[in-house]
């Protein structure tokens, strides 16, 4: 039979392994309970000393003690050990780049669907080439009807069309209500822009524009996007292929698009232009063969006006490097709502100004 002292090294040989492996502080508790606890065999030893024989009172008392200090110590370390290898994990684990910018807080809203399709517009002729321009929107009646040929008794300039302003301070001999305006449309920009640097000239100008209309397709101000292309050899054919590139970009790869001859005072040739329906794909009749209601069986949609820059507008120009025999160009114009009607179904323009939540949630 092993002397009671071998027993004890036994125990601490069986310890100091039991301790090496615990793997975490749990475990290692664990251990502990196991090997020094009230339970444990080594504490059962320490409690009998007293019982045993005289002679082995001090060899069995001073092994034992030694092995629970022993075991105590080694626990203590390896629990040091395995603290610092938790907080290594933790901090790995926890890394954060401070660098980082913060989560943003998340956008309550949403742009307005009318501001979302004129970016949409803006996006594709900015990738053709166009630069963005703005204008004023209270303007003279010269950008906005004279420099654009519109003659003196033109009925766009009469008072029942448009929003005249009274100037500010004394009017001036020759000066009057009448010379200052809402912009009725987004056209004067042509005007200005070319006073302003000399062609070639790429541009297009979004914005408000006010007429003294309101009804279910009109509002006293809506937008729109005038476009202007000046240059040399430029032709009717690049109006088409440039409505086209941009048309195809906003209502569908398929679309096709024509134009009719028109009349505007500022171009000559004039047209308006209509892009086929993207409804019944220029058919006129839907699937179930009734008429689509869209483009009202026609096939196609009006969209806007077009042609080349009448040499009139160039003479008032000229000054900044405008000489008709030189040079050509094209402009368009059209209504940003109505590409949003479209484009949402949308059937009341002004439900777009009518800021309520209902139907803006919709375009979220
Ligand atoms: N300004 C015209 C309107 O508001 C639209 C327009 C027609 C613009 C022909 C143009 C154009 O640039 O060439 O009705």
């Amino acid at each position: 039979m092993p002397s009671m002292v071998d027993r004890i090294e036994q125990i601490e040989a069986g310890g100091r392994q039991a301790v090496s492996a615990a793997a975490s502080a749990a475990e290692l508790e664990e251990v502990r309970v196991t090997w020094l606890g009230r339970k444990a065999e080594l504490t059962a030893i320490l409690r009998g000393i007293a019982d045993l024989e005289p002679a082995e009172r001090g060899p069995v008392g001073g092994a034992a003690n030694r092995t629970r200090k022993a075991l105590e110590a080694q626990i203590e370390e390896r629990g040091a050990e395995l603290a610092a290898a938790e907080l290594e994990t933790g901090l790995v684990e926890d890394r954060i780049d401070v660098t980082l910018p913060g989560s943003p807080a998340r956008a309550v809203g949403h742009l307005h669907p009318i501001t979302r399709t004129r970016r949409l517009i803006e996006d594709v002729m900015v990738g053709l080439g166009y630069r963005v321009m703005e204008g004023p929107e209270v303007e003279h009646d010269f950008y906005n009807f004279t420099a654009l040929n519109h003659p003196e008794d033109h009925p766009a300039r009469m008072l029942q069309d448009t929003f005249y302003v009274d100037p500010a301070g004394p009017v001036e001999a020759g000066d009057g209500p009448r010379d200052v305006l809402l912009r009725t449309h987004t056209s004067p920009m042509q005007v200005r822009a070319m006073e302003a640097a000399p062609p070639p000239i790429f541009m297009i100008v979004p914005g408000k524009t006010y007429r003294r209309d309101s009804d279910a397709t009109h509002s006293p101000m809506f937008h729109q996007v005038e476009g202007l292309a000046v240059g040399e050899g430029i032709t009717l054919a690049d109006l088409k292929g440039t409505l086209l590139a941009m048309l195809r970009e906003i209502f569908g790869p398929d679309r096709e698009i024509r134009m009719r001859p028109h009349f505007f005072p500022f171009t000559e040739p004039s047209v308006e232009f209509d892009v086929s329906c993207f409804r019944c794909s220029g058919t006129g009749t839907l699937n179930d063969s009734s008429r689509c209601g869209l483009c009202k069986g026609i096939g196609w949609i009006e969209l806007g006006g077009a042609g080349m820059v009448d040499p009139n507008v160039f003479g008032f120009v000229s000054d900044s490097g405008y000489d008709s025999d030189q040079i050509t160009g094209f402009a368009f114009g059209f209504g940003i709502e109505r590409i949003a009607m479209l484009r949402h179904g949308v059937g009341d323009l002004r439900l777009f100004f009518d800021n309520d939540v209902r139907l803006l949630e919709q375009f979220s």
